[in-house]
């Protein structure tokens, strides 16, 4: 049974891996929430591609900078003027549509994708994707502040100080992880495209010249990435801009795409700017953004290599790609292959029965591995419907302590994903466990 977008959110809500946001009061559009399981799976991507891209490279930083920045960065980095979709309304059933989503045979008639009535299209308007706000207590166009639509801006205007305190030479990158935010005019696909998402984003400052090895480097560097990840190398692809599609700051541009149930669409972007948005910085701030060469005696303004993730889709597509309905003897079950590495919960605890001192050698066994990694204890019901419930939430590994233990010392491992039990004694177990999920993929991320 093919997995669908669908089954998807279902078992993200019934799971706690993800939530409408405010579903109380009905929902907001476009917004989401993460719940316990979701949680962790976000922060295990985050940290596995802060390691591959900060600590696995010595010429790689990090850095935070806030949400809320000089709204002149927004001017001089071209997104007042540029950062628009092209927005129409339909007349007649007032649905709004970018008009560069709507097939171009009814775009010509002006006829409505919804509706069907010919002639009902607007005029396209050009729409900032920027959510506006004010900064103070008075709301006028001097305090007005934009919510960053990219984290990039903040690297860009802060890679005068990483560079002066951090000792790096070019070639170098910072890397950001954070929120970002973009009123977009047909969200949706879940999480694949909301209002509120975060970024993992890494620009790296080359000399003039270099920028197309480093374009190259980053590009084979960031798809192997998502195969470390656990994604399957044939639901991965490239695709490269064509001259109409780039953005106004790219001179090449390669997305990573994935074949979701709604197509193949993007995943990360990888671009080569140039030194567009340096130069953008230099002539609107008036502050030189120049590097000096020591070795070579020369000065120039870097170019940037740009690798740009969402975090939310790469979790969509880890969700995605885990996805099985497996067809067994007497029942199908939902498993999430998630690779052990990423999986929100490590391992699940179980006594067998609840009695014969079982649950107490489980509850400290339990309390012994949970110092070490994000471990689940759980007695209820049949030992059958908790290995189920593990799999649904992508738990690598669950542990049960059984009749044989209390003379022994050994307990079971199965696995998620052979559903095959090996016996292990109970003083190794930390060390097998470590040894099963970290060397499971190359463990460097
Ligand atoms: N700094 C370059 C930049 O932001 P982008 O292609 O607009 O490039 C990069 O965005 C990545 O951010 C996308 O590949 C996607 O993973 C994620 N992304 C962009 N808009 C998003 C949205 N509305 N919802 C969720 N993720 C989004």
């Amino acid at each position: 049974m093919s997995v669908t977008m669908e089954k998807i959110v279902s078992l993200c809500k019934r799971r706690g891996f993800i939530f409408q946001s405010s579903e109380i009061y009905g929902g907001i559009n476009a917004c989401y929430d993460y719940g316990p399981l979701g949680v962790e799976l976000k922060k295990n991507i985050k940290e596995f591609w802060w390691r591959s891209m900060v600590y696995a490279h010595d010429n790689i930083v990090g850095l935070d900078a806030a949400i809320l920045m000089h709204p002149k960065i927004w001017e001089a980095s071209g997104h007042v003027a540029g950062f628009t979709d092209p927005l129409v309304d339909c007349k007649v059933c007032k649905q709004r549509f970018r008009e560069d989503e709507i097939d171009p045979d009814k775009l010509e008639k002006r006829q409505c994708p919804r509706c069907g009535n010919k002639g009902s299209l607007t005029e396209a308007r050009q729409f900032n994707l920027m959510f506006k706000t004010h900064m103070g207590p008075v709301e006028e166009d001097a305090s007005v502040v934009y919510l960053r639509p990219e984290t990039a801006q903040g690297i860009y205007v802060n890679y005068r100080n990483v560079l002066d305190s951090s000792r790096q030479k070019i070639p170098f990158g910072i890397a950001q992880i954070g929120k970002a935010f973009r009123n977009e005019i047909t969200p949706g696909n879940f999480i694949f495209r909301t209002r509120e998402f975060e970024q993992a984003e890494m620009q790296y400052f080359v000399k003039p010249g270099d920028d197309e090895e480093a374009f190259q480097f980053w590009k084979d560097q960031r798809m192997t990435w998502y195969q470390k990840l656990g994604i399957r190398p044939d639901k991965l692809r490239f695709h490269q801009h064509g001259f109409d599609e780039l953005a106004h700051y790219a001179k090449a541009a390669f997305d990573i795409e994935y074949a979701y149930p709604i197509g193949w669409k993007e995943l990360e972007g990888i671009h080569n700017r140039t030194d567009f948005d340096l130069s953008r910085h230099q002539d609107a701030s008036g502050k030189d953004l120049t590097y000096f060469d020591d070795a070579a005696r020369e000065r120039f303004l870097p170019f940037i290599i740009e690798t740009s993730a969402g975090v939310d889709r790469t979790l969509l597509t880890c969700l995605v790609d885990a996805y099985e309905e497996e067809a067994l003897e007497k029942e199908t079950r939902t498993v999430l292959h998630l690779d052990p590495q990423i999986a929100p919960v490590k391992a699940a605890v179980f006594p067998l029965v609840n009695r014969d001192g079982m649950p107490e050698m489980a509850e400290k066994l339990y309390r012994e591995l949970k110092g070490e990694m994000k471990v689940f204890f759980d007695a209820s019901g049949a030992v059958g419907r908790r290995y189920r419930r593990q799999d649904e939430a992508g738990t690598p590994f669950c542990i049960t302590i059984d009749s044989q233990t209390m003379e022994d010392e050994t307990v079971t491992i199965r696995d998620r994903d052979t559903m095959q039990q090996d016996r292990v004694p109970m003083v190794k177990l930390k060390a097998v466990l470590k040894q099963r999920i970290w060397n499971a993929g190359n463990g460097d991320g």
